[in-house]
């Protein structure tokens, strides 16, 4: 099999050592990935910090056409980069193809943005000490960025990364997820299709244990962090300094008020707890459900939750495949064993084959199990009754996270208390928390993380105001 290239500076390099990547379902081998040295990493950051005031000053038609480079070139593979999507994250192709999709549109979403990317001009002569000066306001990149991506949606959450960074103009250095870097790899040889200077973009399959020097290098001051609580606040602690944007864990409530479609609600639920065997930060985990109607809705929700299709990733009509490992479903497993000695009940589910957790719904899970209390990253629901809003709302609330929530409602005076009370980044009404745009603001409160993505809010995020002051103006 042949050796993926990492991408250092714009060009691909192998280095001493290769990462194997292993298929999910059945441990096979799907990709080898070439590692770089500690001398080839030095060489991808010092190159990123010499293009940076030649990337800053990049005229924004060379950024977009190279955005909308890789947006064309992800439709024109899709089918092929989603298979390889589920070949090394295991996840069924159902989603893999709904990533691509994404992928294209963020690519897309970053270069239109790129287009209105521009500067305001304030008058200054509001006041007599300014007469006949004016300021132009232009954002420019706080610097270069260091983009670290998760393994659960590896080709998207890593466009999330480097399509802002591109788009303002600040050079990117991306460390994949080790189980998952060949998405990575591919966008790396997607830009480097494109005109983009050398030492713009490099993507880079370091080993955990030696993405500490990235994190405490000076010449990355922003860290984009997508992934585990520990890990991304233990970096913000490491470099206080920087600007650290971290995207991290929930675990996504959904509340079934009775004016609500129950059916749909039911339908929703079952799915997207269970989408990407749980694995996103968004899936639902807590579901709670108005005492008036909360025996109508148990059932559908159990009868929406067991006609999910599991089973093989490659089968087009499988809805639920493995995680990404057998030892996370073992963790999933060790959890629900916990909760159930503790008095929680299985109403669905509980079964683990290898890699794979069958769809669980739990009823009467203690609050201080660590399914009800921590994030599973696993395909277990637990549905709780609740007697109205108030209650529904204080439980929202009663966790260390806070991303987002749904809640599945007609009346608006309900949503908008449902924005102004539940402390999370982002409330759906009439649908699942699992619901992202991605050019929509996205980001979490609490443990959640600090800073949004969505590619606005990134280049926003990457950049910061700077002022020029003309003076003797003919105002
Ligand atoms: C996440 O799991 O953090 C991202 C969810 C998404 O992009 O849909």
């Amino acid at each position: 099999m042949d050796v993926t290239p990492f991408w250092l500076a714009g060009r691909p390099a192998t280095g001493d050592e290769q990462l194997t990547v292993t298929h999910p379902y059945d441990g096979r081998v799907v990709g080898t990935a070439a590692v770089p040295t500690p001398e080839q990493v030095e060489r991808a950051v010092a190159a990123a910090d010499a293009v940076r005031r030649d990337a800053a000053a990049l005229p924004l038609h060379v950024r977009a056409e190279a955005l909308a480079h890789v947006s064309a070139r992800l439709k024109e593979r899709s089918e092929e980069v989603a298979r390889l999507i589920t070949g090394e994250n295991g996840k069924p192709l159902l989603w893999a193809r709904g990533e691509v999709n994404r992928a294209i549109a963020t690519f897309r979403f970053a270069a239109e943005e790129t287009r209105r990317w521009s500067g305001t001009t304030q008058r200054l002569d509001t006041d007599p000490a300014a007469d006949g000066r004016m300021a132009y306001v232009a954002r420019v990149p706080k610097g270069s960025v260091l983009g670290i991506s998760p393994f659960n949606f590896p080709l998207n959450l890593t466009a999330h990364k480097i399509a802002p960074a591109i788009a303002v103009g600040a050079p990117i250095v991306v460390k994949p997820a080790p189980a998952t870097p060949l998405s990575a790899l591919l966008l790396g040889e997607l830009l480097a299709e494109t005109d983009l200077p050398e030492g713009m973009f490099s993507v880079l399959p370091v080993p955990n244990d030696r993405a500490g020097d990235l994190v405490l290098d000076p010449r990355l001051p922003i860290v984009s962090f997508t992934g585990s609580v520990p890990v991304g606040w233990s970096i913000r602690d490491q470099v206080p300094r920087k600007h650290v944007t971290l995207e991290l864990g929930g675990n996504g409530a959904a509340v079934v008020l009775p004016d609500s479609d129950l059916d749909w609600a039911a339908s929703r639920i079952g799915l997207f707890s269970n989408y990407q065997a749980g694995q996103s930060c968004i899936a639902v985990q807590r579901v709670f459900v108005d005492r008036s109607v909360y025996e109508e809705f148990v059932p559908k929700l159990v009868e929406s939750v067991n006609a999910l299709v599991t089973g093989d990733p490659w089968d087009d009509k499988t809805q639920v495949g493995p995680l990404v490992s057998q030892d996370a479903a073992e963790r999933v497993e060790a959890w629900v064993g916990e909760a159930v000695a503790a008095g929680a009940k299985v109403l669905a589910g509980g079964t683990r084959e290898g890699a794979a957790y069958a769809p669980t719904v739990l009823a009467d899970v203690p609050a201080d199990a660590r399914v009800q209390r921590d994030e599973v990253f696993g395909p277990v629901l637990l549905v709780q009754p609740v007697d109205g809003v108030d209650e529904a709302f204080d439980l929202v609330n009663a966790s260390d996270f806070g991303l987002q929530a749904g809640v599945f409602t007609r009346n608006l005076d309900i949503a908008f208390r449902a924005h102004r009370e539940l402390d999370v980044g982002g409330v759906v009404i009439g649908d699942v928390p699992s619901y992202r745009a991605d050019q929509m603001p996205y980001g979490g409160v609490k443990d959640s993380g600090v800073g949004r993505e969505g590619l606005h809010s990134a280049m926003t995020d990457y950049t910061e105001e700077k002022v020029m002051v003309f003076t003797g103006l003919p105002l």
